[in-house]
């Protein structure tokens, strides 16, 4: 395929390609908070919209029981290899505002000492609606040039970030439009410009609530302190039990499953470059922290974690108020790795719960949205292809890397349609992603729109 087809036709559109992505992201399509119903809404027609545009046919939204999936596909030969591509259109909330330097869903484009090329400012431009359309865009310059290889579907939903609950059914009950022979997914990251990498693999999520109950109202702290059982002690101290001094988590059989790396794998996920005193900068902190006998890449990729999200319970406002509160409520997730279930976890982890709380309290939990940790094999075609792609793009080979983050449809994909998934990410840790002030290069844009076409050919290419 010839390099300069795709970057000359990038070179004289890409004004237009910027404001489109620009437009979507002033959408507030925050899936989380109901007031924004008719925006995420919105955003759905759009993207059907702009896949019609972009020359794909069959276009639809497509009804779940809760916010639609766009569906959209090109079929140029039944015989030809199918890619399917996955995305989201919801993106996270984007409080705390005040740490906003410029409003979230009005995006502005800002230059910065890394690059001075400059990035895009706002919600979503990287997670997941800047990446998610380099696709729609890859898509249109291969059908404008003439140069598209393979088949591909498109599949776009608006229910990620809240766990994806109702794609599952939708995917079940669609086997047939989904036949294809990969699922390629832009929602991940790279190193760095300058040293690409692939994600072969991603944690899986627990998440639970937890509530512990104490009186049947809230009491005067003197009159009942130290007589009656505080939930936001008790809680505290449950959740610090869960950890020991080593960092190792506590919960009994919590680590059964974890399929343990090799000394030879672990050899070779060092080899990934890390400076650890840029990463602590980065961070302001003057210390990592982690679970003895691994590295700072090994803890956030490899290994299992549970954290709280949010704790509140008791008297919060202004001034002092002398009170034992009734209860005390936290959000608790479980990053799972390999060969660990989300249901198996969250039981253990609730039973652990159920089981130390003392008398006087009581424990009531609820499980909200989970997902299955995914591992993309580097021997396969589908990560070949991937790899050979960015090699092209960036002039580099790219570096297998675990990422931490999840996607919690992805098992479901392997497991209802058989697929392997390949995650050709484009962002940087940097980018801000769920954080004020989320950003994506714009450098990181039009290289993602570049290297997309060459997956594609490289795949069918490779898979015929
Ligand atoms: N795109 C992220 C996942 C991600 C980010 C993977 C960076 C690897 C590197 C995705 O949108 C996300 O945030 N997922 C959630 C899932 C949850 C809300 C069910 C996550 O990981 O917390
Ligand atoms: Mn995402
Ligand atoms: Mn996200």
């Amino acid at each position: 395929m010839e390099r300069s087809i795709i970057t000359d036709y990038i070179n004289s559109n890409k004004e237009r390609m910027l404001n489109e992505l620009l437009d979507l992201l002033r959408i507030p399509s925050v899936s989380a908070d109901t007031k924004y119903k008719d925006d995420v809404l919105r955003t759905a027609d759009s993207i059907k919209n702009r896949l019609i545009e972009a020359g794909a046919e069959n276009v639809e939204i497509c009804q779940t029981k809760g916010y639609p999936v766009v569906y959209g596909e090109k079929i140029i030969d039944k015989n030809k290899p199918t890619v399917i591509v996955y995305g989201h259109y919801d993106v996270q909330p984007a409080d705390p505002l005040n740490l906003w330097h410029s409003p979230p869903f009005e995006p502005v484009i800002k230059k910065t000492e890394t690059h001075p090329d400059g990035a895009i400012f706002a919600r979503g431009a990287c997670d997941d609606k800047g990446q998610m359309y380099m696709h729609v865009k890859a898509f249109e310059i291969m059908m404008r040039t003439n140069t598209l290889p393979c088949n591909v579907k498109f599949m776009i939903e608006g229910e990620e970030e809240v766990g994806s609950a109702n794609l599952g059914p939708w995917i079940i009950a669609n086997k047939a439009k989904l036949r294809g022979d990969v699922i390629l997914i832009s929602d991940t990251s790279l190193i760095a410009n300058d040293t690409p990498s692939i994600d072969t693999g991603l944690r899986g999520l627990a998440y639970m609530e937890v509530e512990v109950v104490g009186a049947n109202r809230d009491l005067h702290s003197g009159v009942y302190g130290g007589a009656v059982a505080n939930p936001i002690n008790v809680l505290c101290k449950i959740i610090a039990s869960c950890h020991d001094e080593n960092k190792h988590i506590t919960i009994p059989n919590f680590y059964d499953d974890v399929l343990e790396l090799s000394a030879a794998q672990r050899k070779e996920m060092e080899k990934a470059p890390f400076d650890l005193e840029n990463y602590k900068k980065d961070l302001a902190i003057d210390d990592v922290y982690g679970e003895a006998g691994y590295s700072t890449i090994e803890r956030s990729g490899i290994r299992p974690t549970l954290d709280v999200n949010g704790i509140w319970g008791g008297y919060t406002g202004e001034g002092a108020k002398t009170v034992l509160p009734s209860k005390a409520t936290a959000k608790i997730s479980c990053r799972l790795v390999p060969n660990q279930s989300s249901e198996v976890i969250t039981k253990k982890v609730l039973d652990y719960f159920h089981s130390i709380a003392p008398a006087g309290v009581t424990v009531k939990a609820a499980e909200h949205h989970g997902g299955e940790p995914y591992m993309t094999p580097i021997d396969s075609i589908e990560f070949k292809a991937a790899a050979k792609a960015v090699e092209t793009c960036f002039g580099k080979e790219p570096i297998p890397v675990r990422g931490g983050g999840s996607i919690p449809i992805c098992a479901l994909f392997e497991k209802e349609l058989g697929l392997k998934i390949v995650f050709l990410g484009f962002g940087l840790d940097s980018d801000n992603l769920h954080s004020p002030n989320e950003k994506y290069n714009l450098e990181n844009y039009y290289k993602g729109i570049e290297t997309i076409p060459y997956f594609h050919h490289f795949f069918a290419e490779m898979k015929q």
